[in-house]
């Protein structure tokens, strides 16, 4: 018996979360595996609901399960609320309570949706790279932070603090995934100027004597930036901290071609997992059934494959995905001005999905 507690949130979280929960279900059943799903509230709903973005009961459910499939957090409806309170809190929060340090976002390209991309389909055939970004430390959780005043001048101060152990176990996690896939890290910095980033250099360059079949190379981070629009193919895996891996993570996300189509996967050290589409809450088109569930569908992919050690499992669903592109199945994201694509809805993206899955014996 496998638990799972889905936290659909915000916007197009739930509509998205449906579909996956419907991929989940039917993929547990055909590998025989017994599933106990939970739900339960977070972001502007939880707010709505109960004064906060994440409260302490749903963060002991979530301590108790074995997966954790969220779908998206925050609205306009919710901006105007104190910093402490916003529903991106909820999830920040859940991420720390649950030790959640190694975010793992993969950016591969469908060949059906290269011309989806705003690069030239010659720099984004074949790019297939993962961003692991450290998500419990640096700027978003480092101390001391908030706004003061100082002789009547108004401060605001994040700090960006990471401790050796945290940078190692992060990096061992971009390692051992290089290892799996074409052996090749990059570490990605700005020591130039930071000191935090020269510890983190010293750290990595350390562990990296434990594996010396995995090529390392360090990059600065605004370089990066630059090397993911010009030549994306030469990365492999990207292992950086938490701010950085932010940005870069969305930036090597639409490089693919659509933010709709890439999932995530947040684990810790225990084997708690939590499982998201990069995609946001897209208040402007939840509700109306147009939103691209595929990113949950891949999350619920990478649940498999992380989670439940199903290797087969998470194949087949990225398989049926590719399947559903091929025959031109598109929702409204991933059409461009001019193509002749005719856009399906979120739900009937889903049926494509469940009857791709399906039709395998
Ligand atoms: C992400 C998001 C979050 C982050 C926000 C919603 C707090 O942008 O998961 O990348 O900054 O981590
Ligand atoms: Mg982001």
């Amino acid at each position: 018996m496998k638990r799972i507690l889905l936290l659909p949130g915000d916007g197009i979280g739930p509509e998205v979360t449906a579909q996956a929960r419907r991929v989940l279900e039917l993929v547990a059943q055909r590998h025989d595996i017994k599933l106990d799903l939970d739900e339960a509230l977070i972001g502007g709903c939880s707010i709505d609901a109960t004064g906060v973005p994440l409260t302490d009961e749903v963060v002991a459910r979530a301590k108790e399960v074995d997966a954790v499939l969220l779908g998206a957090v925050g609205g306009p409806k919710w901006d105007g609320i104190a910093m402490h309170l916003k529903p991106e809190k909820g999830l920040l929060r859940i991420r720390k309570e649950l030790g959640l340090f190694a975010n793992l976002r993969p950016a591969t390209v469908f060949e059906a949706l290269i011309d989806a991309s705003t690069l030239r389909p010659e720099v984004v055939k074949g790019i297939d790279l993962l961003v692991i970004r450290e998500l419990t430390g640096g700027l978003y959780f480092g101390e001391p932070k908030g706004i003061s005043s100082v002789n009547g001048v108004r401060r605001g101060v994040n700090t960006m603090v990471y401790d050796e152990h945290e940078i190692e176990r992060i990096t061992r996690v971009a390692f051992e995934a290089a290892r799996g896939r074409r052996k090749k890290v990059t570490h990605v910095h700005k020591a130039n100027v930071l000191d935090v980033c020269q510890l983190w250099v010293e750290v990595v360059n350390h562990l990296a004597k434990e594996y010396p079949d995995v090529e390392l190379a360090h990059q600065l981070v605004d370089s990066c930036a630059m090397l993911l629009v010009k030549d994306p193919k030469q990365f492999d895996v990207i292992v950086t901290e938490n701010m950085f891996g932010d940005i870069l993570s969305d930036e090597a996300a639409m490089i693919t071609g659509s933010l709709g189509m890439l999932p995530s996967a947040s684990l810790g050290s225990d084997g708690m997992g939590l499982y998201e589409p990069v995609h946001g809450s897209a208040p402007d088109i939840a509700g109306q059934n147009k939103a691209n569930p595929l990113a949950a569908i891949l999350s619920v992919a990478m649940l498999f494959e992380h989670s439940f050690k199903e290797l087969r499992a998470a194949a087949e669903i990225n398989d049926a995905v590719k399947q559903v592109l091929s025959d031109g199945k598109r929702t409204a994201d991933i059409i461009l001005p001019g193509q002749k694509f005719t856009p399906i809805g979120c739900t009937a993206m889903g049926d494509a999905v469940l009857e791709k899955l399906k039709a395998l014996s």
